[in-house]
C-alpha cells in the first residue's frame, strides 16, 4: 500500500476544456493527506492558472510524462493521451471517462498496460455514490447549455413579452428525454420564458416534469426501466407510434432538445427526416444524443445542418463548452471517489466495496467488467 500521489495531466483530446481536479478539490485533498501534482497549464482553459493550484498545494510539473512518473494515481476527464498512455504500468490506477461500451478496444489497450482502471460511466448510480456520479453533474451542464445554445441561436425570444411595439409570443420548448440533462433543460427553457413540453418513455417521470412547470405530453407507449432507472429500447411498433406522435409535437415547437439515450446501446431515433421538414422554417434543434447516433435522422456529431430552414446542432461535448463549471462538478466527483478509495491518504481501494466494484474496468492487465467483455465479443463476432 503506497501513499497516494495523484496526477492531473492536461487534456488532449479535440475541444475538450475541462480538467480532472480543480484548485478548491486539490486543497481538500492535501488536507486529507494526499499528493497532488498537476501538468502546467492543464486547468487554464477552465479558468484555473498554476498558481491557483500551487495555493492549493499541488506541485506544478512540465509535462505528462513527469505525471506519469511520479503519480501512482490519474485522474483526467477523458481516455489518457497517447503520451500518458504509452508510459502506464500496473503501478498506476486511472479514473475517468473511459467510454468502455463506446470503444472498448481503447479500454483493451488501457487495460494491457496493467494498470488499474476506473470508469465514472459505470458507477452505480445509488444513493451513496451519488456525490461521485459524473454522468449526472456533467448532464447537468449539458441540459443547461443545449438550451443556452437555442436561444442564441433560434431567430425568435423566449418569452412572452408585452410590449409599446406590440405583444411577443412565447416560444415552445420541446424536451425529449426527461433523465438529467433533459430535466436541466426543461428548468433552464422554462428560466427563459418558454412554454415547455416534455417526453420520456419513463412515466415514473411525469411527476417531476410537471413539478418544473412543464407539460408531459401524453403519448401511449412506456418503456422498460432497467436497473438503476435507465430506460430499455422500445419494441418497434411502439417505437413507430412513438416517432408519429413527436412528428406532431415537433411541427408545433419552435425549438426541441433532444437529450434520450438508452446506456450501451445506439440513441432511439425520435425525430424524423419527414418530421423535421414539416417543423416551421427557423425552429432549431439541440441533439444532445448526437454522440451515440443523434434522437434526429438528420443531426451530424459537430456540425450544423439546415434542413427546410430547420437548423440541427449535434454538440458531441457539451459539458466543455461550460469547462469552468463543468470541471467544478466533475472535481467534487473526483474527489469523492479519491476519498473512498485512499483512506488516510494511502491508495488502498475496498475491493469488495460495491462503488469500487461497479466503477472497475481493468485490473492485472484484463478488462473486468461483463458488459465490455461482451461488448468486445459482440465486436469480434460482427468483423468474423
Ligand atoms: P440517459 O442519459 O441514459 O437518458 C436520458 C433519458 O432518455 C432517460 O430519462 C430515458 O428514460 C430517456 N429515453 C430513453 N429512450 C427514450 C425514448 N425512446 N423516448 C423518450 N425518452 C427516452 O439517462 P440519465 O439522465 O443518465 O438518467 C436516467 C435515470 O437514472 C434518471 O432519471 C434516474 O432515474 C436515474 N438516476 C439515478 C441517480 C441516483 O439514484 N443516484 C442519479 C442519476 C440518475
Amino acid at each position: 500500500m503506497s501513499p497516494a500521489v495523484i496526477g492531473v495531466p492536461s487534456e488532449t483530446i479535440a475541444h475538450e476544456r475541462r480538467v480532472a481536479l480543480v484548485p478548491a478539490a486539490v486543497a481538500t485533498l492535501v488536507k486529507a493527506d494526499l499528493s497532488v501534482i498537476v501538468e502546467t497549464g492543464a486547468g487554464t482553459q477552465a479558468g484555473y492558472g498554476d498558481d491557483a493550484y500551487r495555493e492549493a498545494g499541488a506541485t506544478i510539473v512540465g509535462n505528462a510524462d513527469a505525471i506519469v512518473a511520479q503519480a501512482n494515481v490519474i485522474a483526467t476527464v477523458g481516455a489518457p493521451s497517447a503520451a500518458v498512455l504509452g508510459s502506464l504500468g500496473e503501478q498506476h490506477t486511472l479514473i475517468g471517462f473511459q467510454d468502455p461500451l463506446g470503444d472498448p478496444a481503447a479500454l483493451q489497450r488501457l487495460a494491457q498496460t496493467g494498470a488499474t482502471v476506473f470508469s465514472f460511466e459505470f458507477m452505480p448510480r445509488t444513493t451513496r455514490a451519488q456525490s461521485m456520479d459524473a454522468l449526472s453533474s456533467q448532464a447537468t451542464v449539458a441540459g443547461y447549455h443545449a438550451v443556452l445554445l437555442a436561444a442564441e441561436r433560434s431567430p425568435r425570444l423566449f418569452p412572452l413579452l408585452m410590449t409599446a411595439a406590440g405583444t411577443v409570443k412565447a416560444r415552445s420548448v420541446l424536451v425529449l428525454g426527461a433523465g438529467v440533462a433533459g430535466l436541466q433543460a426543461i428548468a433552464t427553457a422554462r428560466r427563459l420564458g418558454a412554454v415547455v413540453t416534455a417526453f420520456d418513455v419513463r412515466p415514473a417521470v411525469k411527476e417531476q416534469v410537471e413539478s418544473l412547470g412543464a407539460r408531459f405530453l401524453a403519448i401511449d407507449v412506456a418503456g422498460e426501466e432497467q436497473a438503476g432507472g435507465y430506460a430499455t429500447g422500445l419494441n418497434e411498433e411502439q417505437h413507430r407510434l412513438e416517432q408519429e406522435a413527436l412528428a406532431r409535437a415537433c411541427a408545433d415547437a419552435d425549438v426541441v432538445i433532444a437529450t434520450a439515450q438508452i446506456p450501451g446501446a445506439a440513441a432511439p431515433e425520435l425525430v424524423t427526416a419527414a418530421a423535421v421538414e414539416a417543423m416551421r422554417p427557423g425552429s432549431v434543434i439541440v441533439d444532445l444524443a448526437a454522440s451515440t447516433g443523434g434522437n434526429c435522422a438528420c443531426t451530424r456529431v459537430d456540425e450544423e445542418v439546415t434542413v427546410a430552414g430547420v437548423l440541427i446542432l449535434g454538440p458531441s461535448n457539451p459539458a466543455a463548452a461550460m469547462p469552468g463549471s463543468a470541471s467544478d462538478l466533475y472535481a467534487a466527483n473526483v474527489r469523492s471517489f479519491l476519498q473512498l478509495i485512499c483512506p488516510e491518504g494511502v491508495l488502498a481501494p475496498d475491493w469488495d466495496d460495491e462503488i469500487v466494484a461497479g466503477a472497475l474496468v481493468a485490473r492485472d492487465g484484463h478488462i473486468t467488467a461483463e458488459r465490455v467483455l461482451q461488448r468486445l465479443a459482440d465486436q469480434g463476432a460482427d468483423r468474423a
